[in-house]
């Protein structure tokens, strides 16, 4: 049985730390935070992922994961740090960095070293070996150095962890056989061999390909309320085309990977990625525009007040990293204009959040910012009857416009827009 040390359990060294320890490793999970330490060899955790609570409890039962602030001797190191990008959106580094140094002291010669945090084409090559051989271990031949980013989806990261395809890349060819063997363990999709450099730019490149490509959407829904017709038309029927595949369009990108990664290959090739910042520049753009809506859909009501539904950064998870409804509520907020949110995921103790009931208590304008299932099922007749202006805006095309207008409302939806002239 290998021991494998993940350094960050969060949203992805985390599960990658239980499935391995049910698929006969030794695992310890090491992260700066005591809470999330102490948590995980008490067999609780802090995120909201299905099965991933019942599977770590069996897991630390088993004796087979303990979790410590500290590294320690193994036979393979998976760091899974956060990759944000710095107020300039350049990479920033820094966990990546002192992960590698804290896991220096413990090398020894056959160690394998994954990196799955998302990175710049070139880190483990530029970054990561150098830092290592600080142990005096030379990388291809004492020491194997791979890159084996996550593509799952939150809220299927189990699922995901086991059935979608893997690329593994080595700086050496045997590095990337020995990191194929760890993930052969749970993996049951393909697990393709390639250089760590090409597999880190393929999740790059993974996350830009959606980011211009909502960037794509967003623009469209823009041009629809500008000509007053309706992008979930144009969208719906446009994909008809049996090449076509148009986004959704939606009130900005959030989370930690698509909103983020493309930068990485502006900040490395500020003239030839062009398109790239374009699109990242469109998709930031979108909460102002919200912001804007919102003002001017209530442009007549003295002191209005807004129920803001929805601050993940998308449908059915907890994440509010990089969040368009956190953005939109901070601009209302500078504004002036009183905003309630509510959000049957999100637990974040620094953000006042509200039960759905008392957010919409009042209300003039109800904001549909994700499209969480709890939200679907709101009963329009109930929300009005407890607002003080019957007024939707929804920034996702996710409720029933009929049957809201149905109940007295003025429906307005991202992209199919107010009439022109109330635009902002
Ligand atoms: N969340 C996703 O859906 C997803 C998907 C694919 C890839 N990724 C990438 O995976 C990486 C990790 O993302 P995440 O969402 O799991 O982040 P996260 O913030 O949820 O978790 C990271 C953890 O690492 C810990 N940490 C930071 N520095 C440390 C250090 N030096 N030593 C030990 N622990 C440290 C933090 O305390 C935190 O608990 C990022 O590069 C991200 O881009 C994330």
């Amino acid at each position: 049985m290998n021991t494998i040390c993940v350094v960050g359990l969060g949203y992805i060294g985390l599960p990658t730390a239980t499935i391995l320890s049910v698929n006969d490793a030794k695992v310890i999970g090491v992260d700066l935070r005591r809470d999330i330490v102490e948590g995980i060899n008490r067999g609780e955790i802090a995120i909201e992922e299905p099965g991933l609570a019942a599977l770590l409890k069996t897991a630390v039962k088993s004796g087979n994961l303990r979790a410590s602030m500290t590294a320690a001797p193994a036979d393979v190191f998976i760091i899974a740090v956060p990759t944000p990008i710095t107020e300039t959106n350049g990479a920033d580094m820094r966990c990546v960095v002192e992960a590698a140094e804290s896991i220096v002291p413990y090398l020894r010669p056959g160690n394998l070293v994954i990196l799955e945090s998302t990175s710049p084409p070139g880190t483990c090559r530029d970054l990561l070996g150098p830092i290592l051989e600080q142990s005096g271990l030379k990388v291809g031949t004492d020491l194997f150095l791979a890159y084996c980013a996550e593509r799952v989806l939150p809220g299927r990261i189990l699922e995901e962890l086991v059935s979608n395809d893997r690329v593994v890349g080595g700086v050496t060819p045997e590095s990337a056989q020995k990191a194929r063997d760890i993930y052969a363990r749970f993996v049951q999709g393909e697990i393709v061999l390639t250089s760590a450099t090409t597999a880190e730019m393929i999740k790059i490149v993974e996350n830009t390909f959606r980011d211009v490509n909502i960037a794509l959407a967003n623009e469209i829904a823009l041009l629809c309320e500008r000509l007053g017709i309706d992008f979930w038309e144009v969208a719906r029927h446009a994909n008809r085309h049996p090449r076509v595949n148009v986004h959704q369009a939606g009130p900005g990108v959030g989370g930690h990977c698509i909103a983020v990664d493309p930068w990485f290959l502006v900040e490395a090739f500020p003239k030839t990625a062009g398109l790239v910042r374009r699109a990242r520049e469109r998709n930031d753009a979108m909460p102002a525009h919200v912001a804007d809506t919102i003002t001017a859909l209530l442009a007549d009501v003295e002191s209005p007040r807004v129920a803001v539904l929805g601050l993940a950064y998308k449908a059915g998870v907890d994440d509010i990293r990089e969040s368009p409804a956190v953005k939109v509520t901070s601009m209302l907020d500078k504004q002036g204009i009183t905003v309630r949110c509510c959000d049957p995921h999100v637990h974040t103790a620094s953000l006042p959040l509200c039960s759905v009931e008392t957010c919409l208590s009042g209300a003039d304008l109800a904001v549909l910012m994700t499209d969480h299932a709890e939200f679907k099922v709101l009963d329009p007749e109930t929300a009005g009857a407890a607002m003080r202006h019957r007024r939707l805006y929804d920034t996702r095309n996710a409720l029933d416009r009929d049957a809201w207008t149905r109940a007295g409302f003025e429906v307005t939806v991202l992209g199919a827009g107010p009439a022109p002239e109330r635009l902002p």
